[in-house]
């Protein structure tokens, strides 16, 4: 495990600030957006479609704390981009967008710099404000749209109105404890990790933060490689993973192949409360990955050398299965949710920080072996043999 001090070169002009939503291109956005809030906690927050006058695209927008997701669907018959998107991809993460100053600067410079520029700065205006917008290509279908709204105080963008409907249900549950996006992370294919990393590093000026090799990274099956990229300010970071060769298919294979090349695997949502979220988020009934009882035992024979104190209790930790990878000074709380769809593809993290800015590389294999157990059962921890043709196991 690597982690780095040099933040590289600086924008002379304008930043990243911080996570501003993610979209999701889904097949069908009304039902995909009462799932975040079901399960997870969101609330609706604004909504853009025929009742708004817009006739091409449905948007749900849900919120959590700081946490915007847009669930977008196509309204027509024949969107050839979101059909075709939605055929290779199943549901998924099309965008991540950044909030940022001078959404100008940071184009021209990404585009002097050789980033393909899907839409050129544009400014949207309501009654609320205007918002000043652009939109990068990044790995695979991904994009990343750029959002400076220093001058907007609407629901979420110009054009999106409130919601057409407040499910009454929602009011009922218990909290989903989510405060901001921590990292989104992005799987690639073979040997696509370092070159989609430079992307980041030469365009956008981000800098390596953390990383691990695959001598860190493996299981008995399996195994990958994993570089965090993050802004000048540190505030976005963006691990970026690779499969590397084991006995069996790895976990990124899998992912890449379900979705058709590279894309998010997963979103970390950052706690100051992981026990009540966690206790709230089963209630309502969303499934988390589930670790044995021995690693537990491990565990709290690992802290007893170990210079940190734990300060929530192990056994409600070990109850509820959240996981925990600490240094001599901190540690992190994390749990990870199943596909939230039916392709092994896109989870959820659910994390709180100690003082430890880490990712969970100590958890990684017990994490692995648990996903193991769910590919096996999906039929694709197959074996793989040196000319690439792979059986079942
Ligand atoms: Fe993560």
């Amino acid at each position: 495990m690597t982690t780095y001090t040099d933040k590289g070169e600086k924008h002379e002009k304008g930043k990243f600030l911080c996570f501003d939503h993610l979209t999701f291109w889904v097949g069908n956005a009304k039902q995909a957006a009462s799932f975040y809030c079901n399960k997870l906690g969101f609330e609706p927050v604004a909504y853009q479609g025929l009742e708004t006058g817009r006739r091409d695209v449905v948007s749900h927008v849900v919120k959590q704390g700081k946490i915007l997701y847009v669930f977008s669907s196509a309204l027509n018959p024949g969107n050839k981009e979101m059909g075709e998107h939605l055929i290779k991809h199943g549901d998924g993460v099309k965008d991540v967008a950044f909030t940022v100053e001078d959404c100008d600067y940071l184009v021209q410079k990404a585009r002097e710099r050789g980033a393909l520029v899907v839409r050129e700065p544009y400014t949207m205006e309501d009654t609320q404000g205007q918002v000043k917008l652009a939109v990068l290509q990044t790995y695979g279908d991904t994009t990343h749209t750029l959002v400076e709204r220093t001058a907007y105080n609407g629901l979420f963008l110009p054009g999106f109105k409130p919601p057409l409907h407040k499910d009454p249900l929602l009011a009922t549950l218990p909290s989903g404890k989510l405060d901001f996006i921590d990292h989104v992370v992005g799987n690639q294919g073979d040997d696509e990790m370092v070159p989609v990393v430079e992307w980041y590093q030469r365009n956008l000026l981000f800098h390596r933060f953390w990383s691990v090799d695959d001598k860190q990274l493996q299981t008995e099956f399996s195994a990958l490689r994993s570089i965090v990229v993050a802004n000048y300010e540190e505030t976005v970071k963006m691990p970026i993973n690779e499969p590397a060769t084991g006995k069996r298919k790895s976990q990124i294979q899998e992912y890449v192949e379900y979705y058709g090349g590279a894309g998010v695997q997963h979103i970390a949502m950052n706690t100051s409360d992981i026990i009540t979220a966690i206790v709230n988020l089963k209630q309502r009934g969303m499934e988390f990955m589930c670790v044995p009882d021995t690693y537990y035992e491990q565990l709290r024979e690992n802290l007893k050398h170990s210079k940190v104190k734990i300060t929530e209790d192990l056994d409600v930790l070990q109850n509820l299965k959240i996981l925990v990878d600490f240094d001599d000074n901190g540690y992190l709380l994390q749990i990870f949710t199943k596909p939230v769809q039916d392709r092994p593809t896109v989870f959820l993290e659910v994390i709180q920080r100690h003082n430890h800015q880490g990712f969970g590389a100590g958890n990684f294999k017990s994490l692995f072996e648990a996903i193991e157990a769910d590919q096996n059962a999906r039929g694709n921890l197959t074996i793989l043999t040196p000319n690439g043709v792979s059986k079942i196991a």
